[in-house]
């Protein structure tokens, strides 16, 4: 009997596990469930002898890979696959694969609720602003992109994008005004909401160069990587214009700094919950179980990253 293992640091909603393991009882699959695991031993232990392995942002190290001595393919019910050691899988023949666009629209949702938040004055009763009129800026039009693109036409935003990816006719279909560098998207709008994934290319991208373009009262909001801001930049921008702010789903290494100096100007979650939906769970979920099945009885590769 084949095993599929999910390991999740941080679980799914339960109706996502329901969802999954119907999936994998259809195909006649052991599932088992090892949810916010204490260390990668406990993690190596029940990966032993899977198959096949769900994980969300849990960090497949090679170390991981290598204890999963059976392992054939591994889904990270999500979009960003940074988290997955894919030099280790290549070694061992594994197949590693994501769900794009299943859970965007959650991301998308948060963006706004940062915003308002912190526009609103982290609802604490006094005079805060309006998001109506206002530019944003959507650094990367992929799946997450054009959730919020979505969302801000109802909010009565004005739409900016910079994709190098994405043909510009693409874009302005939606309503939004495609931009020919990123330079210019930053310094031209109140808020630019970030999303691209975290890669050699992208890491540390965010500096000084881009962030002191920003108006002085401009919002940076990321909820794609950390890793993907120089914070050193981001500290130096915090401490030259007063009014620019940080908003983050994916908390800063410097946050603790960054409350204590600048208050007023930060809104971070208490852990990523970008994808925390019970809605984002299922489809991610149901997807990464039907991936698996699909490429375990029919050798199906569709949304595989290590080709
Ligand atoms: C993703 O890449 O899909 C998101 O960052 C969600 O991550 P999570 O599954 O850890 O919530």
């Amino acid at each position: 009997m084949k095993k599929v293992l999910i390991a999740t640091e941080k679980p799914f909603a339960p109706a996502a596990v329901d969802g999954i393991k119907e999936v994998t009882d259809k195909a006649g699959y052991e599932l088992v469930l090892l949810e916010k695991y204490g260390s990668a031993e406990e993690w190596k232990k029940a990966a032993a002898d899977a198959d096949a392995m769900i994980i969300r942002s849990d960090k497949a190290t090679a170390e991981v890979i290598e204890a999963a001595k059976k392992l054939k393919v591994i889904v990270r019910a999500g979009a960003g696959y940074d988290n997955i050691d894919l030099d280790a899988c290549n070694k061992k023949g594994v197949v590693a694969m994501n769900t794009p666009g299943q859970n965007s629209n959650a991301v998308a949702e948060l963006v706004f609720g940062l915003m308002l938040y912190h526009v609103r004055k982290n609802f604490n009763g006094s005079s805060g602003t309006e998001l109506r009129g206002k530019k944003l800026g959507l650094h990367a039009y992929g799946n997450i992109g054009r959730f919020v693109a979505k969302i801000a036409g109802g909010f009565g935003m004005e739409l900016f994008a910079f994709d190098p990816f994405v043909d510009g006719k693409e874009i302005e279909k939606d309503g939004v005004k495609p931009l020919g560098s990123e330079k210019e998207l930053y310094g031209m709008c109140d808020f630019v909401s970030l999303h691209i994934p975290s890669n050699d290319k992208t890491k540390k991208s965010i500096g000084r160069e881009l962030l002191m373009e920003m108006p002085e009262k401009a919002v940076l909001v990321n909820t794609a990587r950390k890793e993907v801001i120089d914070e050193d930049a981001l500290l130096e921008v915090l401490e030259q214009k007063p009014g620019f702010s940080y908003l983050a789903d994916v908390a800063p290494e410097c946050r603790e700094e960054i409350e204590k100096r600048f208050p007023g100007r930060y809104v971070f979650t208490a852990k990523k919950m970008g994808a925390q939906t019970a809605e984002a769970n299922i489809n991610a979920g149901i997807a990464a179980a039907n991936q698996i099945v699909n490429f375990l009885e029919k050798g199906d590769t569709s949304f595989q990253v290590n080709k």
